[in-house]
Formats: structure tokens, sequence, C-alpha cells
């Protein structure tokens, strides 16, 4: 089964595993202390939106796209409840046509890893070096291959993979180990990974 259909499933069986309900610390941390400023940005693979509604809040004018239709809904319920301004879109981003230089910063968590093939993971960078203006930014939280894999669990990237996907398009500004932000006992570990558009 392809990856699209296969989140879209997941979301129709209620199994979320990536789903939280605190804006990522790792966003929060690298908006507030890198020269992340307010900005026309996308989330892709936004799921149930926590971390959009956080940037909308910080001051972010924040589209966010999921394929899922079940997640776009969960997420503009969370936004009416938290009172953000989040446009939220049912948008398939890998196969759809994006609109160029729309955007100054790009977020994903826990979106660009899972495609499985480098062929796609390039169209990714690719599409998300389109969405961007001149010197836009990326800002990608991505399950580690120096990690442990658990089942359920995020797909895991090494270094080597990211570099080979993403520089054609993009300058690395910051690639550095960490895991993710959630409730659990032992969160996965990651990379974040903030690059700038070649
Ligand atoms: C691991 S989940 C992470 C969701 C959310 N970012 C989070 O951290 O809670 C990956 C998300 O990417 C979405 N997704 C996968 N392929 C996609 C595509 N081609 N276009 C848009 N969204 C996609 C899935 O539906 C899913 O919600």
């Amino acid at each position: 089964m392809k990856t699209p259909n296969k989140f879209i499933q997941h979301y129709k069986d209620g199994f979320m595993p990536w789903a939280h309900q605190e804006p990522d610390f790792n966003l929060v941390e690298m908006v507030d202390n890198w020269p992340i400023k307010p900005c026309k940005t996308l989330e892709v693979g936004c799921g149930t939106g926590t971390d959009s509604v956080w940037l909308s809040q910080k001051g972010f004018q924040t589209t966010a796209y999921d394929l899922s239709p079940i997640a776009i809904e969960m997420a503009n319920k969370q936004a009416l409840i938290q009172k953000a301004s989040v446009d939220f879109k049912v948008f398939d981003f890998l196969t759809e046509k994006v609109k160029p230089d729309e955007f100054g910063f790009v977020f994903d968590r826990g979106f660009f890893h899972g495609f499985e093939t480098e062929t796609d993971r390039i169209k990714v960078a690719k599409q998300i070096s389109t969405v961007l203006e001149k010197n836009g930014l990326w800002l990608s939280l991505i399950g580690n291959a120096d990690g442990i894999k658990t089942d359920p669990g995020p797909p895991l990237r090494s270094a080597t993979q990211i570099v080979s996907s993403i520089e054609k398009y993009f300058k690395i500004l910051s690639i550095r180990a960490s895991h993710f932000g959630n409730d659990e006992v032992k969160p996965a570990r990651i990379w974040i990974c903030l690059m700038r558009k070649r």
C-alpha cells in the first residue's frame, strides 16, 4: 500500500501515534532561537494541527496541508477551540501542483521522513523549494537512524539520506540530534534539520 493511502486509513482507524497535544518543543526552541520570523508559513503533513495552531498564535500567517480529510477536520476543530486562524486544506503535497514563491517558512514534523524512496524524498524537497520564496527556510523533524526502531514508531533516516535528498535544492544551516516532543517515556530520536532554499 502506498504511503498516502496508508495514512488515510490510519486516520479512519483512529491510529495516530504521532499526534501530540502540545506544540513540539523542538519547533518552539527553533523559532525562539533562530532567525525564523513570523511570515507566510506552510506546514506540510500537519495531521491534527497542533503545531500549526501554535505557529498561528505566534503570529505566523499559517496554511497547513494534509491529504487526510479526517486529519483536516480534527485540525479545524482544534483551531476553533483555540481561537486560532489557520488555513487548513486537504492537499496531496507529493502529487498536486503547487504555487511558486508563496511562503517564507515551511515546517514539517514527521512528513518528509515518511517517504520510502529517495525519488519521492527528492520530489518533496523540490516541491518545498518551489513553494518557498528566495532565501526561504524549511525546518524538518525527521526520525533518526541512530535511534532504536520501534513498532509503532517513525521511519528512521540517516544524515546521508537526508543530505542526498535535499542538497540540490537546500543548504543545511543546522542539523542536530534530539527527540520528538510528546508524552512518551522514551520519545523517538530525531534530526532537527534547518535548511535554506538555494
Ligand atoms: C507521521 S504523520 C505526522 C502528522 C503531524 N505532523 C504530527 O506530527 O502530528 C505524517 C502526516 O503526513 C500526512 N501526509 C502523508 N503524505 C502526504 C502527502 N502526500 N500530502 C499531504 N500530507 C501527507 C499524513 O496524512 C500524516 O498526517
